[in-house]
């Protein structure tokens, strides 16, 4: 997936893209056959992978309502932030602060074209979109639109949420995340999502194969794999969990197996 320094990928509607994939899996309407396909041939081994998109999506809401209203947090970084869907970050964001400021990045052509009308901003605050890849920080952390929105000397939160098994080990997301921190002020926080395969391995096996054929390399990781992308970090209670125990609002009505995400929140002391 290294795009060896180019930024905006040309539009491919013939081969699967994540974003779409997801969209599709989340009932979205921005995608094509091609995605389509390959959600229903991993749809075909394992079924959990319509559940996991909605439950992250809450994991997502609930994460946001607790850095804004507990933590404080009126600076926001999605990166991987996918197709508007909503409530989007700001939109949780900007309902404890209306001026609350939200940089969304992602390298999918199809959401660049959808990000900048529809991640609009309460007049109060502001939000920006910023297309780029993960795999290169510093032109990130350098784009004139996240440095008009985010003052980087005050906390910030990055959100990593269901990207990071997109990176496998070659690519070192370790040291990438660790980039990430390193950038950000005392106080700031690391929000990270991922899919694990551990606890149904066979069906995530064959999901993965799947997804490799359509193009698509997936790295599923462990609970100890997920949590080490928080060293250095503290991590906030309950810690990396499987994402339906994260806070919740109200009694799981699925298994852990059902959402197979973890997910935590660390805060850079
Ligand atoms: C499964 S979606 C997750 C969307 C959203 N973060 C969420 O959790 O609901 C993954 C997103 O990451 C984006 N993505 C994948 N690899 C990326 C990379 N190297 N740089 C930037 N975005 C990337 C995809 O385009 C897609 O929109």
């Amino acid at each position: 997936m290294d795009d060896g320094g180019a930024v905006a990928e040309p539009m491919d509607t013939g081969r699967a893209h994540p974003a779409r994939v997801y969209d599709f899996l989340l009932g979205g309407k921005d995608n094509f056959a091609a995605d389509r396909e390959a959600a229903a041939a991993g749809l075909k081994v394992n079924p959990n992978a319509a559940t996991a998109p909605l439950q992250n999506r809450a994991f997502l809401r609930r994460v946001v309502r607790f850095l804004a209203a507990e933590a404080g947090i009126r600076q926001f970084l999605d990166i991987g932030t996918g197709l508007p869907t909503s409530p989007n970050v700001h939109e949780v964001a900007q309902a404890v602060d209306p001026a609350a400021r939200i940089v969304y990045v992602d390298n999918d052509p199809i959401v660049l074209t959808h990000a900048r009308a529809l991640l609009t901003s309460e007049p109060e605050g502001r939000t920006a979109y910023v297309d780029a890849n993960l795999h290169h920080v510093d032109q990130i952390l350098a784009a004139p639109d996240l440095r008009g929105t985010l003052d980087l000397d005050r906390p910030v939160a990055v959100l990593l949420l269901a990207i990071l098994h997109f990176f496998d080990d070659d690519h070192d997301p370790y040291a990438i995340v660790e980039r990430l921190t390193a950038a950000l002020p005392s106080g700031s926080y690391l929000v990270v999502s991922h899919i694990t395969a551990d606890y149904e391995p066979e069906q995530w096996a064959r999901f993965t194969e799947i997804m490799r054929r359509q193009g698509i390399t997936t790295r599923l990781r462990s609970q100890p794999e997920v949590a080490r992308f928080f060293t250095g970090l503290d991590v906030v209670e309950p810690g990396v969990v499987p994402i339906l125990q994260w806070r919740p609002e109200q009694e799981a009505q699925l298994s852990d197996a059902q959402a197979a995400l973890y997910g935590g929140v660390g805060r850079k002391p």
